[in-house]
């Protein structure tokens, strides 16, 4: 987590940073600060949003062409002004920002104080600022050098950026664990955790690589060494990114903009992958891997938040259609837990971000293990696309709401892209079959767009659920990750305790939990176990728990049954998650706003999750 953007060259670097930390605010809002550099080092720093600060600074002189900018999600140390970030050296020449976490920062504060540090924050990353400091003073090595030596020193994660008042035409990052890219400019260099800050101004950067260092001088431009002293060769990179797709386009939230543009970034996602006229389907990831998938012996699932309720539909999508054993795992519990991983195992993780530090640490074991890793991840270039043999990109664009939306309908399509692919490829559906899906998975973009129409329905049901302080969500089969998903996306930005639970299961627990206060969503879709799930809707009003379905078109027996209902389009059982999942979005949406939450950065939440 934490956003960290610097900048150099011969703009005004201030407003560059700000709206750098802006755009990187997803990742956390706890603190901003930034360090220019005039005469000597300027500082500014406010505990809460990029807002504070800039209302703050707005009094000062804000001038400078080269400066460093940092938005933080707290780990050590309170949210406050003194932990927020940059950090300095004890003269106050040297500044640095830092996102990750630095492991033993403990042993080394201890160290340093016994030979005179002073230290003014409660961070780990104060500990790196003085490591720095100090093997400088003991070696009189170059800045560049003196950082790359203290890294050798640390464990953990980090990405960083070091100003220093006598290196006044020079920057220094480094990386472990947590992302890092640089914008190559005419004579300038943007530095930041991803390119959303960068993108207006160069198209070209160089993503850094775990244990790298890299020198930033504007005289002789990009230079990068291993911590281990190795030389290595920027590689340029131009990026595909679009500047709208970081603007809100008129809608009052990126939340709001994102849940409809999902027609879009379904659509995106198949683009150039089906062809339903020739009943074909192609996935580049996946031929390379073509023998191993064929014959895997059981597909793990690995994932977290979000992204994880996309792995459980993609449980019921490749052993119904792929025959195949799947594992749904949590990439922080499956890290930690010494699974059995053989080497005829296919570990498929699943991330938005392509950041996640659990997901990443899972990915490293499985790979340790022998098994064959792909990923699904909607960031390009991110760590998890690098880590893994192989994958498919979501084409969801970027996604800035912490609230996860069109990212998982995206994973959703691509998982059901790959959950076909196997099928067909193994012999489970036939060309015919495959062709039909495939008829139908191009429809559902159209479907989405009709399902979003229910957005005033679902504002009037939001209006009821608002003033409740918990919710049930109850789905059967396809339905029960979309139940999961929708509790958790009103957890997320509502602050309501909500629940998913298997419509079956409620019997042997939460039913205890219902009375004429608790909102029951169900999801009772035209599926195989319809009336099995009317039956659970029975249970439900016997106990006189307020009923919001969401069926399907054209139904009667539900609606009769409901306080409320949304209708959404017919489809293939197999599909419903992506067309089901809409309005459960809509009405965290609604009620959020409704109780004056903050939709797209809600409280204690961060969009990348770079520490365990
Ligand atoms: C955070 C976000 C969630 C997301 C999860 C996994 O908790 O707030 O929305 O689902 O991380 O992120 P990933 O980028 O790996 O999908």
């Amino acid at each position: 987590m934490c956003g960290i953007v610097a900048y150099i060259g011969s703009r005004e670097a201030y407003p560059i940073l700000i709206k750098g930390l802006e755009r990187l605010e997803y990742r956390g809002y706890d603190s901003a600060g930034v360090a220019l550099l005039q005469s000597e080092i300027k500082v500014f720093k406010k505990s809460g949003k990029v807002q504070e600060l800039k209302d703050y600074a707005s009094k000062y002189d804000t001038s400078g062409n080269i400066g460093i900018g940092h938005t933080r999600w707290a780990t050590h140390g309170e949210p406050n002004e003194v932990n927020a970030h940059p950090h300095f050296s004890s003269d106050n020449k040297i500044a640095l920002i830092h996102n990750g976490i630095i492991e033993n920062y403990a042993v080394l504060k201890e160290e340093l104080v016994k030979r005179g540090y002073e230290f003014h924050s409660e961070t780990d990353t104060e500990v790196l600022v003085h490591l720095i400091e100090e093997v400088q003073k003991n070696t009189k090595l170059s800045l560049f050098d003196a950082v790359r030596v203290a890294l050798n020193e640390v464990t953990g994660a980090y990405a960083i950026v070091v100003l220093s008042e006598d290196n006044p035409q020079q920057l220094i990052a480094a990386r472990k664990g947590s992302p890092l890219v640089i914008g190559m400019g005419k004579d300038e260099f943007f530095v930041a955790s991803d390119a959303t800050p960068i993108i207006e101004y160069t198209n070209n950067v160089v993503y850094v690589d775990d244990e790298e260092v890299v020198l930033i001088d504007l005289k002789d431009g990009l230079s990068i060494k291993t911590i281990a002293n190795q030389e290595k060769t920027p590689y340029v990179q131009e990026l595909e990114m679009k500047l709208e797709t970081l603007e809100k386009g008129g809608y009052e939230h990126f939340m709001l903009k994102e849940i409809y543009e999902q027609p879009r970034s379904i659509y995106d996602s198949m683009r150039g992958r089906i062809d339903s006229k020739r009943g074909d389907i192609y996935l580049g990831g996946m031929l390379e891997y073509k023998n191993i998938l064929t014959q895997a012996n059981r597909i793990i699932f690995t994932a977290c938040g979000t992204s994880w309720h996309a792995a459980l539909v993609a449980e019921y999508l490749f052993e119904d259609i792929a025959r195949v054993p799947v594992e749904v795992e949590y990439a922080s519990e499956f890290r930690y837990r010494n699974p059995v991983i053989n080497q005829g195992d296919v570990v498929i993780a699943i991330s938005q971000s392509g950041e996640t530090a659990d997901t990443l640490a899972a990915i490293e074991l499985a790979k340790q293990k022998g098994a064959t890793v792909l990923g699904v991840c909607n960031v390009v270039g991110s760590s998890i696309p690098r880590a893994t043999h192989a994958g498919a990109y979501t084409h969801a664009g970027p996604e800035i709401g912490v609230a996860s939306t069109k990212a998982f309908t995206a994973q959703v399509t691509v998982l059901t892209q790959m959950a076909l692919w196997l099928g067909y490829t193994k012999g489970t559906i036939n060309q015919a079959k495959l062709a039909r899906y495939l008829v139908e998975l191009e429809a559902i973009p159209s479907k989405v767009e009709e399902a979003l129409k229910t957005d005033v329905e679902v504002e009037k049901m939001a209006r009821i659920i608002a003033d409740s302080e918990n919710a049930l969500y109850l789905g059967r089969g396809y339905n029960f990750p979309v139940a999961l998903e929708g509790a958790l996306k009103l957890k997320e930005i509502s602050y309501i305790h909500a629940e998913g639970y298997p419509a079956a299961e409620m019997k042997h627990g939460p039913i205890a939990l219902i009375d004429e206060n608790m909102p029951v969503v169900v999801l009772a879709t035209k599926n195989a176990q319809y009336e099995k799930m009317i039956s659970n809707i029975q249970e439900v009003k016997a106990r006189k728990g307020k009923v919001f379905a969401i069926v399907t078109k054209g139904d009667v027996a539900v609606k009769e049954m409901a306080d409320r209902w949304i209708e959404i389009p017919d489809c293939p059982e197999e599909l419903s998650p992506l067309i089901s999942s809409i309005p459960l979005q809509l009405l965290s949406y609604h009620v959020a706003l409704m109780r004056g939450c903050n939709v797209d950065q809600p409280r204690n939440l961060a969009k990348s999750v770079t520490v365990e």
